[in-house]
């Protein structure tokens, strides 16, 4: 296989592409004849072989298997160069957006491609607000769940009923639910947030609290939270600062599982609402959203065996045991995620006063794993879920929630991810495979079977 550009160059050069007067090829030679393809450049000059027509012209597919090298769409919306530990939205690096930007500003600009206006993210705000109640009868689904069904579950199921309460919303009919996205974008990043604080309260016993409208979003979820009818919860300022930097940061990431999975739903034409409740089942596993529990379940574990994490990463390294929140697909660098986080999380407990023996496991494990060979070898370094659940345990959110808290903060990214969907692309996303299974053979009747 050949290419007459250079895909090595620096991820930044992107002014090149529109340097080069003719297009890129790459030439891929199939049984010994030799086929020509485009070459797509990215606006960071990452390049792509357009192989949308290899199948049709030689019969072969490509594999790819968990499609670690397989670009599935053009996007505009988010930027990694995960050798570099480069993160962007809509151009925008992650470090500028942390530091001066807030979870409801990055939204606003992660669907619709530019930072607000005063007005436009005041409006945005106020969309947000007045969005925050459920119908009433949706208590009744909250009530079907078994109290100690795990919340995720309930989510994807509730963000399903969401759609149910607006049909206008949700037919699956693109051009009515185009005309009506900022409606139900608005509807469903303040809605996603009384769902998982009502789903804590139930699984409580505890009443619901209803939305206040006086409130910004973060200190609105931790009042559904926290409130009792004759306690008002007090947001302390270190706790709404961390929490929305914890939203902001899960806002996009491309095309990781659960994104991809949104658009995949999307592109079979399904409404929005299914499309996100799809995106929450994807990010509940282990491997993806589901890591920063299953961080803090291994620092506890760690702290119980009296361990100061050397152990452990012994395990790690004989394959006994894995290092949750270590690792990504596509950072083989820093997670920048993980250094804004792991500063935030310090600052946070020290002016909270907290002290948890966890952060010095956690702080020990990051130090002895970027020093071992192991670890250093095969690139792996803390992501994003590595201090999270530090932060969020600090906060009072109970660790089966913590998944939940990922999923508040992607909804601005799935949302963003389905528009794309919507108004673009035409095509049904639809993968082939390399069939490994029994040749043809003749029915069996189930008396000569044996
Ligand atoms: N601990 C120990 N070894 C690891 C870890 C880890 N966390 N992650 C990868 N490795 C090892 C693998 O065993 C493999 O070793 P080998 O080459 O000797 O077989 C090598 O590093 C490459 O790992 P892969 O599994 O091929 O990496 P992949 O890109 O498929 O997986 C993943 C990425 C799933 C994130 C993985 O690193 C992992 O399981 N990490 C822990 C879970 C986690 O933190 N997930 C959150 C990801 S970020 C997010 O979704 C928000």
């Amino acid at each position: 296989m050949s290419s007459d550009s250079n895909p090595s160059r620096d991820a930044g050069s992107g002014d090149e592409k529109t340097q080069n007067a003719d297009p890129p090829k790459a030439s891929i030679v199939v049984d010994g004849r030799e086929h020509e393809y485009p070459v797509i450049v990215g606006s960071e000059g990452e390049h792509a072989i357009d192989t949308r027509k290899f199948r049709s012209q030689t019969g072969y597919i490509t594999y790819d298997e968990g499609y670690g090298n397989t670009g599935s769409c053009q996007s505009e919306i988010t930027f990694i160069d995960g050798e570099k530990g480069v993160l962007r939205h809509r151009g925008y690096p992650i470090e500028q957006l942390a530091e001066k930007s807030t979870f409801m500003e990055t939204a606003y600009l992660i669907i619709y491609g530019e930072l607000p206006t005063d007005d436009e993210l005041t409006s945005f705000r106020q969309h947000v607000r007045e969005n925050a109640n459920l119908h009433e009868d949706m208590r009744h689904h909250f009530q079907g769940f078994p109290p100690d069904s795990h919340p995720m579950a309930v989510l994807s199921a509730m963000l399903n009923a969401v759609g149910c309460y607006h049909p206008q919303m949700s037919r699956n009919n693109r051009e009515e639910e185009l005309a009506r996205f900022q409606e139900a974008a608005t509807l469903l990043i303040s809605k996603v947030r009384t769902i998982a604080a009502t789903t804590y309260r139930m699984s409580q016993g505890l009443p619901a609290v209803y939305p206040r409208r006086d409130l910004r979003y973060v200190e609105n979820f931790l009042h559904m939270m926290f409130s009792d009818p004759y306690e008002p919860y007090e947001t302390p300022k270190e706790v709404f600062e961390a929490l929305d930097l914890f939203l902001l940061l899960h806002a996009d990431h491309e095309q990781n599982c659960s994104t991809s999975t949104v658009r995949m739903v999307a592109s079979g034409g399904a409404n929005l609402f299914a499309s996100v409740a799809a995106g929450v089942c994807a990010l509940w596993g282990p491997l993806h959203g589901g890591a920063n529990a299953a961080v803090i379940r291994m620092l506890e574990s760690i702290h119980r065996d009296g361990d100061d994490g050397s152990r452990f990463i012994k395990d790690a390294k004989e394959g006994k045991a894995r290092l949750m929140g270590f690792g990504h697909r596509v950072y083989k660098n820093y997670d920048p995620r993980a250094k804004i986080f792991g500063e935030a999380a310090e600052r946070m407990l020290k002016a909270l006063g907290r002290e948890d023996p966890l952060l010095d496991i956690a702080r020990h494990l990051e130090e002895a794993a970027l020093k071992d060979e192991y670890f250093v070898e095969r690139k792996l370094y803390p992501n994003v879920d590595f201090y999270s659940g530090l932060v969020l345990k600090a906060i009072g959110i109970p660790v089966n929630m913590f998944t939940v808290m990922f999923a508040i903060g992607r909804m601005p990214g799935w949302i963003a991810n389905w528009k794309e969907i919507a108004e673009s692309s035409k095509r049904i996303h639809r993968p082939r495979q390399i069939y490994t299974g029994k040749n043809a053979r003749d029915y069996v009747p189930v008396e000569k079977r044996g």
